[in-house]
């Protein structure tokens, strides 16, 4: 017997005529006595297919006429162009193949957020989930491609480390054997090392962060995308990092427009977005401007709020980079500027539209002293470093780096609500399962 030759309906609607065989999953379903009609889904698009009683005979016809949503099937049939069709082809089916019947699928319109949470495992089957998570996939891919060209080697690090890295009161602590570790709050540490191996690396793994807050923002469990480069200074970093993101996000959006469509995005804007100069500004001007157009006053020492970061995003319509933080309230390896002691050498990259922080990152200190002092105000013993310090004493060069974090990034440019739509299976302060 000859094999079946399956297409995927994207490529059976190129073809646009003559015999094809899809296989998928009932999207919809509607029929009477005589003809049944089928929306069936793959992961590359829906197809209205046509069955008729006469066709296939009573027996197989009265199977699919049970058969409820979510059913998977594969299907043979003639295609031609309907204009009256969803995607604008139809099958009219000669023969069909009941792969697995469906129970009664939970996820229908007008459900709760916390029930589609619960049913995240079948939620994520929803047009809007996977337009999202293609547009995930193709941003990842881009963003290999892209230090694939500017040849930087990709480097893998432990997710179990012996310290938190970006401060202690995020840290998951994991026990170890007899003793304890702790889950990657950043990969930096170790990328820092790499660089005297490799000098420019990346990489993008699970990250961790024990977020008290429970905002649309935050996640425990993201996937944080993170470069080191030797030699590369604040100014040097602070482009690339732009450039980065401009290349990902300008080749997501050529390569996803039915997707972001589906989402009510407009991919051209995104890419247009990505063809004008991206800005960066001091943190000092950047409160000189909230304070003067928005009437917020806040005094140089403390971080930026959400509520900050989207007053001064305000004012733009392309990402920003805030450099010259106040150094009390950043890491312990953003470096002083020699020039004002009080700032730290480091950007964060706001993006528009929901002003939040994208992008950290820095050059790195190389004064070991002023690093045990800062650890050691932040209650730690700088002696659980040494490893760390070490890559200072021998042979020591200007770095630096940053971190993406790709669902903000996905949140953003996808125009979503929730960070947790940005990624399959979101783990928060209040939920980790499914
Ligand atoms: O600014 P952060 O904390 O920087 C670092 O961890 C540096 N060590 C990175 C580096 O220089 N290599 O985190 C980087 C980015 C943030 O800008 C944000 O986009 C994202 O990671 N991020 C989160 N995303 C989702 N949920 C959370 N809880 C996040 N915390 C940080
Ligand atoms: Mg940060």
């Amino acid at each position: 017997m000859e094999e079946t030759k399956f297409l995927s309906i994207k490529e059976a609607m190129k073809q646009g005529t003559g015999k094809v065989s899809v296989r998928g999953w009932i999207y919809r379903e509607r029929g009477s006595n005589a003809l049944k009609f089928i929306v069936l889904r793959d992961s590359t698009e829906i197809i209205q297919c046509v069955i008729e009683k006469k066709i296939v005979g009573d027996a197989k016809f009265e199977a699919v006429s049970k058969l409820q949503v979510e059913a998977s099937m594969t299907i043979t049939g003639e295609i031609k162009a309907d204009a009256r069709a969803p995607t604008g082809f139809e099958i009219s089916v000669s023969d069909f193949v009941i792969v697995g019947e469906s129970d009664t699928f939970p996820i229908t319109k007008d459900q709760s957020v916390e029930f589609l949470a619960e049913k995240r495992h079948l939620a994520i089957r929803m047009r809007r989930m996977t337009s999202i998570l293609k547009i995930r996939s193709a941003y990842v891919q881009a963003r290999d491609e892209f230090f694939r060209k500017e040849e930087f080697f990709r480097f893998d690090t432990p997710i179990l480390q012996p310290t938190q890295s970006e401060g202690g009161s995020t840290v998951f602590e994991v026990k170890y054997y007899a003793t304890k570790s702790y889950l990657a709050q950043t990969w930096q540490l170790y990328g820092e090392a790499g660089i005297f191996a490799l000098e420019k690396i990346y990489n993008m793994g699970p990250t961790f962060r024990a977020e008290k807050s429970k905002t649309s923002r935050h996640l425990s469990e993201f996937w944080m995308a993170e470069m080191e480069a030797a030699w590369f200074d604040l100014h040097d970093v602070s482009e690339f990092a732009k450039r980065e993101l401009k290349y990902c996000i300008k080749q997501t959006a050529e390569r996803c427009p039915d997707e972001f469509k589906l989402l009510d995005r407009d991919p051209a804007k995104l890419i247009e977005m990505c063809e004008k100069p991206w800005l960066t500004m001091k943190y000092r001007d950047a409160l000189k401007l909230i304070k003067e157009k928005d009437g917020i006053d806040v005094e140089f020492g403390k971080d930026l709020r959400t509520e900050e970061e989207r007053a001064i995003m305000g004012h733009y319509d392309v990402p920003v980079c805030v450099t010259h933080y106040p150094v009390v309230a950043m890491g312990f390896y953003k470096p002083r500027d020699p020039e004002f002691p009080d700032e730290a050498l480091c950007f964060d990259m706001l993006c528009p539209e929901i002003g939040v922080e994208i992008v950290g990152g820095s050059q790195r200190s190389l004064d070991v002293e002023d690093m045990s002092k800062r650890l050691r105000a932040d209650g730690e013993d700088p002696e659980n470093y040494s490893w760390y310090f070490d890559s200072r004493k021998y042979g020591s060069v200007p770095h630096s780096g940053y971190g993406v974090g790709i669902e903000r990034v996905l949140t953003w440019i996808c125009g979503l609500d929730s960070i947790k739509d940005a990624i399959p299976f979101p783990r928060t302060a209040l939920r980790w399962t499914p």
